[in-house]
């Protein structure tokens, strides 16, 4: 070999060293943040409180994020937003991934990927305790409150009913314990998490009205090499148990409250 040739090849070999050990131009090497966006408004997948997994975020979906990270040697760092922005915020890059007990829907899929499902779900109407309804066909004629941009809303639009849009649950639920709606149209978990937090009311189901819907982590289109990453620790952790022990845990905690 020609000195000048050895030379570069000796310095090329540092170089190369030198990056294994601190990561350097790697975009997923040991030592990185991932960085989730989320919208905790959203109990008991996500919400807030003063010592949560990540933070002061706790919820089911917090514990599945740090493990992600954990499992790939990565720093998980999370984002709080509306709801509304988390997809945008997702194709901007402000976010690798979006964990919000999100649904996996066609319409989303136009726009991001979806890891495999770990939470099946559906809409329930949470309605006041002496309420006469009891399908979904019932909220024909009354006041109906969903959230804004949450798959309860355009479940609520496709039946071709009118409705009023809140920011938070929170806000919906406290407009129907003040009996300025009728009923409040969101995902079941949450729902039980009102019900018990609230004296007087109740869930009606419908199963025949909504179908079922799967929770899924959102990346940007084409970012497989972060997809699979994510997709091996679900199915890790729906395997092993892990995501059902935090079901319940969490569900626990929320109807203990
Ligand atoms: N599953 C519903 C949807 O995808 C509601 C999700 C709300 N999540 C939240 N973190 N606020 O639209």
């Amino acid at each position: 070999m020609k000195k000048a040739t050895k030379l570069l090849a000796m310095t090329l070999a540092m170089v190369m060293a030198a990056c294994t050990l601190t990561a350097c131009g790697g975009g997923s090497a040991k030592g990185d943040t991932l960085t989730f966006g989320t919208n905790p408004e959203f109990p008991p997948f996500e919400y807030v409180t003063s010592n949560g997994v990540i933070g002061e975020f706790d919820g089911i979906d917090m514990a599945i994020a740090k493990q992600i990270a954990d499992e790939n040697g990565m720093t998980v760092a999370m984002e709080s937003m509306e709801f509304d922005s988390l997809l945008v915020a997702l194709q901007n890059g402000q976010i690798d991934a979006v964990i919000a007990g999100m649904t996996a829907t066609d319409e989303r899929r136009e726009t991001v990927d979806f890891s495999t499902p770990y939470y099946t779900a559906t809409q329930v109407m949470i309605v006041k305790e002496d309420s006469d309804i009891a399908t979904a066909a019932d909220m024909a004629d009354k006041k109906i409150c969903v959230i804004q941009g949450y798959t309860g809303e355009v479940c609520v639009q496709d039946m071709g009913y009118s409705y009023e849009a809140f920011k938070k649950g929170t806000e919906a639920v406290m407009e129907l314990a003040n009996g300025k709606c009728d009923v409040v149209v969101i995902d079941s978990a949450t729902a039980q998490k009102y019900v018990s937090d609230n004296e007087g009311l109740k869930i009606v189901e419908d199963p025949s009205a909504f179908e079922s819907e799967e929770y899924a982590i959102a990346v940007q289109k084409g970012n497989t090499e972060l997809l699979d990453k994510i997709n091996k620790s679900i199915e890790k952790m729906l395997a092993d148990g892990t995501i059902n022990e935090l079901a319940v845990k969490y569900t626990e905690e929320a109807t203990a409250e």
